[in-house]
Parts: structure tokens; sequence; C-alpha cells
């Protein structure tokens, strides 16, 4: 277990995340791009928290980070690390464990998604009847992801490849319902300096 000390039960407890400061918006904005070949070092835990915040955290007493519409604040975010799979709870600020085991071969098809160390998977609840309008609201909880990867010195790319194909065997391994939907997933990690960095 990679967070030894912040481990609960069945599950991760996540430091506060950061809520100021950082890179000036239109700064991140200029630098944003997608990485898609990355280093196998760990996210430490408190860039993970500030990630998952600005993904889907409280910006308001009941209120998200990221619009959705009519405020049905029906998504959810899985985060698949190398040793197990958990669900982000925002607000208790944990991770909590949905199953044992490296299943990033579930969230993508290309090979820089199995050695990254952190991937995000975007789910809606279908029975919200939210249709076309979910994916904007996984938009922009991706776009936030990426201004935060790029303020905190890490690498992203959001996807859509990969995560339908594996719907079957991911609705399996996470006990999921038929009103999970799997939306995208989203790659983080520490970029590699390679030419492969630069690919798209
Ligand atoms: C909805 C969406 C789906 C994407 N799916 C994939 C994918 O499956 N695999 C991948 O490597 N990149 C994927 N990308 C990333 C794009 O390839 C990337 O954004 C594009 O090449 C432009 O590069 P940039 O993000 O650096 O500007 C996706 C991007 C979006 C917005």
């Amino acid at each position: 277990m990679i967070f030894a000390a912040a481990v609960f039960g069945q599950g991760i407890e996540l430091p506060v995340p950061q809520k100021t400061g950082g890179t000036p918006v239109f700064d991140a904005m200029s630098g944003r791009l997608s990485t898609k070949a990355f280093t196998e070092k760990e996210v430490p835990l408190q860039a993970l928290s500030t990630i998952l915040w600005s993904a889907y955290g409280f910006n308001r007493e009941d209120k998200r980070v990221i619009p959705t519409p009519l405020n049905k604040q029906h998504l959810s975010v899985y985060v698949f690390l190398k040793d197990a799979v958990y669900l982000y709870d925002a607000k208790t600020n944990k991770l909590i464990k949905k199953a044992d085991g490296d299943h990033r071969k579930l969230v993508g098809m290309q090979d820089y998604v199995f050695s990254a160390p952190v991937n995000l998977l975007y789910m809606a609840d279908n029975t919200a009847g939210m249709g076309s309008a979910t994916p904007i609201s996984v938009g922009c909880a991706a776009q936030d992801v990426y201004l935060a990867c790029g303020s905190l010195g890490l690498g992203c790319v959001v996807r859509t490849g990969g995560v339908s194909e594996n719907a079957a065997e991911l609705r399996k391994v996470l006990k999921l319902t038929n009103r999970d939907e799997p939306i995208a997933a989203q790659t983080i990690g520490y970029a590699k300096k390679t030419e492969d960095a630069k690919k798209n």
C-alpha cells in the first residue's frame, strides 16, 4: 500500500486539498496540454486530494467545484491506483476502497494507461435523466483536472478510448448497477520527458 500513513479500514483519508493559490488561471490555460507518456513515480497524496477536489469536490456547503445540469450532482469519480480502485467521497474527503488489485487495464487501451500511477474514471448515474448534458459536466471536471495538474507539475490526459469497451468487466469488478454509466477516464502522473510525450 503506497499511502500507509493515511490508510483507514477500507480506504484512504485524504489530506485537506489546496483550494487557493497555485498557477494563475490564465497561465494555467496557456500551459494546458495532454500528456501521453508517464513515469511510474507515485502522485503524492496531497496532490491527489487537490486534483480530486478540482474534479468533483465541494466549493460551497452543498455545491460542487464543477457545474452539473439542474444541480443533479449525478457523477462519481473512481480512482484507479496500482493496488486498488477507490471511490472519491468528497464530503468526507476519503477514498473508499471498491476493489483490490491493479485494474488499470479496465479504464483504457493505450499502454501509458497501465503504467501511469493514477487513472480517474468519471461515472454518471443515468437515472438522473440528464442525457447529453452529462458529458458537459465531465468535461468541466476534466478541464479542472488539467489546470490543477499543470499547477502541481503533473501531466494528464482525458480519454474516452477503452472506457465503454471495458464496461462489462468494469461492472463486475466495481459491482456496478445498470444505472452506473462510465463516461470518460483521465490518466494522471509525472510526464516522461521523451518524444512520446508529444504524440497525440
Ligand atoms: C473527449 C475526448 C476524448 C479523448 N480520448 C482520448 C483517448 O481515448 N486517448 C488519448 O490518447 N487521448 C484522448 N484525448 C486527448 C486528445 O487526443 C488531445 O486532447 C488532443 O490530441 C489535443 O491535444 P492537447 O490536449 O494536448 O491539446 C481525448 C480528448 C477528448 C477531449
